[in-house]
């Protein structure tokens, strides 16, 4: 009787702290170098964040697809080929068990040739907002074979916001991509495909969907380095009309929340490192030029947003701002469990970057690092499953969303009346 009641105690205890801190529950506040990591993210998670939400739509690029491009086949060769090349186990040994995490889907477990978007080793941004709000891990759009009952993920790694003419006629960098990327308008589309195939009688209730838009033209960035016949401005201007035209479109069949991300600070990856020049540094070491024109990209993010929602009044509009997320990391790595915030864990040449485009993660000679949680950039293009799960991490509990996640989720609620 004694041990029952005391099993009875440490389960109310157990099922307490869940529901206080809902995927905090079995971090420990040790890191392997001995830094303290408490409150770092601020966690003041005074709400289940399940139950508001039992849908998510996901858009965006390479950041966001969990499946689509892969899928397509539209990815070089090399992309999964270091997935085949290990056997299966490294991504769970070295990718995401940054703790004794084993509560928060694992990552890249099981059979590699059917895990993951070959672009990352492990779980992005979006599966962790989908564990965090309590719904599986929503599936790419492209795996018919999937159940989309809690939503469907239909962002694709390589989408440009750019003319598909214009990249072509200017033979701009295609590193990843097989042939000339996709723009978002094909997501749209997708979307449009997905919901008229719903049968009148199953139409999700859009009240309980969260619209998830990703990073819009972050690759584009990068491609602009190799032109020099247009501008960031361009970009800009054409990422945000492309947000825009995805926003009126969902708003169409009835969407009423988004969450929509700013661009991180693309100037810190490797690929943008070496393609600009060493003299044009900022305080973080990135290219100065690139991030510039990202911080100016999101200015008028959002402010589109704020214009959007005047104009949708009916709908919430919610800025990610991953650049902040991605900063607040940058500028204290150790207190998040990283060594290496420039360094790519899978590439060839070593040094600094570990990168080389002509020697990219997965083509001959190049190699995995062994923990690749203690980097946070995966490949030199593309982030580590571990620097993934900090942002999304911030992005949830750190106050780096406006408003945050978890008065979004209290107004949902009816907890609270008014958001902004
Ligand atoms: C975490 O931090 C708290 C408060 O600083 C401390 O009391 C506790 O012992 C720490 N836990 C671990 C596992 O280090
Ligand atoms: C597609 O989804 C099904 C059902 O979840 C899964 O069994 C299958 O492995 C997936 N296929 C691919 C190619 O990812
Ligand atoms: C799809 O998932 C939902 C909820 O997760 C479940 O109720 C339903 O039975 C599933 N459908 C199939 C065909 O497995």
């Amino acid at each position: 009787m004694a041990k029952a009641t005391f099993l009875f105690i440490h389960a109310a205890i157990l099922a307490l702290a869940l529901w206080v801190s809902p995927s905090e529950g079995h971090d420990s506040n040790r890191t392997t170098d001995g830094s303290q990591t408490t409150n770092i993210y601020n966690y003041n998670v005074n709400i289940d964040l399940s139950g508001a939400f039992d849908r998510v739509y996901a858009f965006g690029g390479s950041g966001t697809d969990n499946g689509n491009a892969r899928l397509m086949g539209g990815l070089q060769n090399f992309v999964g080929a270091w997935l085949r090349a290990v056997n299966g186990d490294l991504a769970v040994r070295d990718g995401v068990s940054d703790s004794d995490s084993n509560s928060e889907g694992g990552g890249a477990s099981g059979d590699p040739s059917i895990v993951g978007n070959g672009l990352t080793n492990g779980e992005l941004v979006i599966d962790h907002i989908c564990h965090a709000l309590g719904i599986p891990q929503v599936p790419p759009y492209k795996n018919q074979s999937s159940n989309f009952s809690n939503g469907a993920n239909f962002a694709l790694a390589g989408s440009t916001a750019l003319p598909g003419s214009f990249l072509q006629k200017n033979n701009l960098l295609s590193l990843i991509w097989k042939t000339i990327p996709q723009t978002y308008e094909l997501q749209l589309q997708w979307f449009n495909e997905f919901m008229q195939k719903l049968k009148s009688g199953a139409k999700p209730d859009m009240e309980r969907a969260l619209f998830w838009i990703g990073s819009v033209g972050a690759r584009d960035f990068s491609r602009i380095h190799m032109a020099s016949t247009f501008s960031a401005g361009w970009v800009t201007h054409n990422a945000i009309d492309h947000v825009h035209k995805l926003i009126q479109g969902m708003v169409k069949h009835g969407a009423k929340f988004f969450v929509v991300q700013g661009l991180p600070p693309i100037g810190c990856l490797p690929l943008d490192l070496i393609l600009s020049p060493v003299s044009e540094r900022d305080q973080f070491g990135c290219a100065a030029r690139i991030n510039k024109a990202v911080l100016n990209h999101n200015v008028l993010l959002q402010k589109k947003l704020g214009e959007l929602q005047k104009l949708f009044p009916h709908c919430v509009f919610v800025y990610a701002d991953v650049w902040k997320a991605f900063t607040k990391v940058l500028a204290a790595h150790h207190k998040f469990g990283f060594q290496e915030p420039f360094k790519a864990c899978c590439g060839f040449g070593g040094g600094p970057l570990n990168f080389q485009i002509g020697h990219l993660c997965g083509t001959l000679h190049t190699s995995v690092c062994p923990k690749a949680a203690k980097h946070i950039i995966w490949d030199g293009i593309h982030l580590t499953a571990a620097m993934h799960k900090v942002l999304a991490k911030l992005l949830i509990h750190g106050r780096c969303t406006h408003p945050t996640i978890p008065n979004l989720i209290k107004f949902k609620k009816g907890l609270i009346h008014h958001l902004f």
